[in-house]
Formats: C-alpha cells, structure tokens, sequence
C-alpha cells in the first residue's frame, strides 16, 4: 500500500477508466528496439508541469511543459492550492504528450523518475501520485529526484563536464553555491539566508507595478527587471551589495529587497504618484537592482572559487562553474559571472535557458545519471513520501567539513575590493 504525507492531504488517486483512457491515447510501435535505457522524468514541484523522455546517452526523446505563470502573475504570486488544481488538470495531458513525442509507451521505459523533494507539498503530492499510479501499472522502478540535484546535473547533460565542478542556483526559490563532487555528493558552501534572488525580483517588479508596462506584462519579475533595466542608467542609484564584509559565501537579498521599497516609497512621493502606478525612473531602479544583484551574486562565486582552487577542491588551470536557474537567464548577471571566471582562470557553462528554468528534462536526466551509477532506484515504493521543506542532506555542509578538515573561508578584504572595482568598470 502507499502511504503518502497525509497532512498535505494531496493523494488523488486517477480512476481506472482514466488510467484506459490514458494508455488508449498511447501509438505503439510494435517491433522498435531501444538500445538506450529510457527515463521518463515528472517535475510538479512549483508552478511547471513538466515531463520528458530521456535516454541513457542524453538523447531526449520527448518533452512537455506546462507553465502557470500567467496565472500566478495575475495573482501577484503563487498560491499552493491554485497551482494543484493547475498540476492535477494537466499532468496527465503533458506525461501523455512527452511519452508520445518520444514515440516510447510506458512498458519500455527503464524506470520513472519524479522530483519528491523540495517544493511546494500540495504540487509535488500531484506529481508524486501521479507517478506511482504509473509505477504500479507498469511494474517500473521508480527514483525519487532532489529537485536541486536535478537542476545542478543538467549540465552534464549538454555538455561533456566531469567531476568535481562548481554550481551555482539561482531561482525563485533556491540560491546555493555547492561543489558537486559526484551524482549524489555534493558540499555545500553558501546559501541564501533568506530569500532567493527571483524571488526578490519578483518583488521588486511586483512593487514597481511592472505588470503594468506594456513592454512588460506577460514577463516574469526577473525578465522584466532585465528588460526593462537596458533603457536604464544603472548609476541614478547606489544601492549596496549585501553582506560585503561576511567571510563566507551565503547570500542575503530581503535587506536590499526592504532599502529598495523605501527607495520607491520616496521617489513615488517625490513624482506625486500613487502606489499603483509606473515612476518616471522605473527603468533606472531596475538597473541598479540589477547591478547590485549581479555584484552580490559575482562576489560571493568568486569567495567560493578561490577557496575552492585555493583548498584544491577545483581544478587549478581547468576549474568549471556551472550556473542554472531561472536567474542564470540573465544575461547582465551571465556578464558579471563571466567577469569572475575570466579573473580565476575558469569556465563558466550555463545550460540553455529552456533548461535552466523548472523542466521535465532535467528529471529524467537525474534519473539516468542515478541508473547509470546504480543509486536510490526503488522497487518497492511503499513508505515513499515528498518533502516539501528545503532540508540538504544531500548536501555535506560546508560547516561540517570544516569541522573534519578545519578549513576557513577567510581570506584577504583586497581579493574581493579588485573583483568589485573589476566588476564596476566592466559592467555595461
Ligand atoms: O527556475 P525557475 O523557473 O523556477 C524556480 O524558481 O524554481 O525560476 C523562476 C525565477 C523567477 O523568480 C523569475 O523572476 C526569475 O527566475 N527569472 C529571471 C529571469 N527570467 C526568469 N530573473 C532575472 N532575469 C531573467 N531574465
Ligand atoms: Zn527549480
């Protein structure tokens, strides 16, 4: 029997006349022989339906997505129950178009893989009971996925990376700066202590009603904040990178998020305008928020990369980062890490932006890699739960081993006052 997280109270179970009408609207292809093992991969874990078909030498076979950010726009913001009803009403629509562009029916899949962990509980339970549905009519081995896992591995996906390398997530809802050091070791050196720098462009775009500007009304916050901030001028503004001074590489951004309210609030009084309404200098705050996220975000990498080489954790002449995420599809904060790289002797590889953000992809390829190195495939789903909450024990904290190897971030204030005068004078 399966037992489910009852608290979130999300299993929802299809009945068999839809699991028949599901399979009837399958073509077969009687006689295709598969060399590759197959995965198909189901992400529901925020607001992306999402599920494709991917084959063990990265080949994929098929995709699907379903966004509801039009929705959660409108709404000024995600609603847990709004985006499960969205999940529900479109999962079986998007397994059934990615099985059908790969042209494979779910018997000759190796296994499924799903992301379980972490997100938002009422859409990931979707995903989650929609899979094992499928797990048990089909007799497949399923494979729980780490959403950030998932995200950090797409890379070796489109491009030949090995281990170890740098990634960095940025998102709505994560910012992590870890060493991937194999498909389910990875050590943790930063994270966000509050919230995600999508999350804080959401806001801020929120705040200066850019859902309102013509240019910009169908763009998420962070799109738009982009978009907007080419017609800007960045130095109007001088708004302060966070945590300048901290020995370490977390983030912050609801400090900055709270002084660029206060900026808005005194300039709609200076412009006589009510909440509500676009300022006049709305594309020059942009910039400077762009600016300031781009800074924060490039010096914290670069912290993470010198300690990184300086421990040899990195490659010295070879060292990778890896940068994904919503955000990464920023092309002004591309430039600022591009800068960081140039300055360290590294690469910087940014999977394409479709695959940055939340995908179907993404899932499956975890779900080959996982295959491919034997780890955490289940035969036997029972006890399987999501969670929802952003717990890293996939991640070996940076603390910890700091603990084994008494090992510092410190380092001199002059490496990071010269990547912030280079980061100034080569930023557009
Ligand atoms: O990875 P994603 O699709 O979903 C999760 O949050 O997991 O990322 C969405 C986030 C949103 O906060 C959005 O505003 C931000 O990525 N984003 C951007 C850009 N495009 C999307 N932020 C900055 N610049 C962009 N071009
Ligand atoms: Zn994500």
């Amino acid at each position: 029997m399966l037992i489910l997280n009852k608290t979130a109270g999300v299993f929802f179970k299809p009945s068999r006349r839809k699991i028949y009408e599901f399979l009837g609207g399958f073509h077969f292809h009687p006689g295709k022989l598969f060399l590759h093992k197959l995965v198909l991969g189901i992400e529901t874990s925020c607001d992306d339906t999402a599920a494709a078909v991917v084959d063990e030498a990265g080949n994929v076979l098929g995709e699907a997505i379903h966004s509801q950010t039009e929705v959660h726009l409108k709404t000024g913001g995600i609603i847990p129950p709004v985006a499960q009803q969205l999940h529900r009403e479109n999962i079986q629509r998007i397994v059934q178009e990615a099985l059908s562009a790969s042209e494979v029916s779910p018997s000759e899949l190796s296994a499924i893989a799903t992301t379980v962990k972490p997100g938002l509980a009422l859409s990931l339970g979707v995903g989650l009971s929609f899979s094992l549905q499928l797990v048990d009519q089909f007799k497949k081995p399923f494979i729980p996925i780490h959403h950030m896992e998932a995200h950090a591995l797409t890379i070796r996906l489109t491009n030949k990376v090995e281990f170890p390398f740098l990634v960095l997530l940025i998102s709505g809802g994560h910012c992590l700066l870890a060493l991937a050091r194999g498909v389910s070791d990875f050590l943790l050196l930063g994270k966000s202590l509050d919230i995600a720098p999508g999350d804080m462009l959401d806001k801020v775009a929120r705040r200066l009603c850019l859902i309102k500007h013509p240019e910009c009304s169908t763009m998420s916050g962070g799109k738009a904040i982009e978009h907007l901030a080419k017609q800007g001028n960045r130095l109007h503004f001088d708004f302060q990178p966070p945590m300048q001074r901290a020995k370490n590489c977390d983030f912050s951004f609801s400090g900055l998020q709270h002084v660029i309210d206060k900026m808005i609030m005194q300039k709609e009084k200076e412009e006589g305008i009510e909440q509500g309404q676009i300022l006049s200098s709305a594309a020059d705050i942009a910039a400077a928020v762009q600016h300031t996220v781009a800074c924060h975000v490039a010096k914290r990498t670069h912290r993470a990369i010198l300690f990184c080489k300086q421990r040899g954790l990195l490659h010295q002449s070879n060292a990778v980062l890896v940068v994904s995420g919503g955000v990464a599809s920023n092309l002004y904060i591309r430039k600022a890490l591009e800068i960081v790289t140039n300055a360290t002797q590294s690469t910087l590889l940014c999977p394409p932006p479709r695959l940055c953000t939340d995908n179907g992809v993404m899932i499956a390829w975890n779900g080959v890699e996982r295959l491919r190195a034997g780890l955490g495939i289940l035969h036997n789903t029972e006890g399987i739960r999501y969670e929802p909450k952003y717990v890293v024990p996939f991640i070996i904290s940076v603390q910890l081993y700091h603990k084994n190897q008494s090992l510092n971030f410190a380092f001199t204030v002059k490496v990071f006052i010269d990547i912030l005068v280079v980061l100034e004078e080569r930023l557009y």
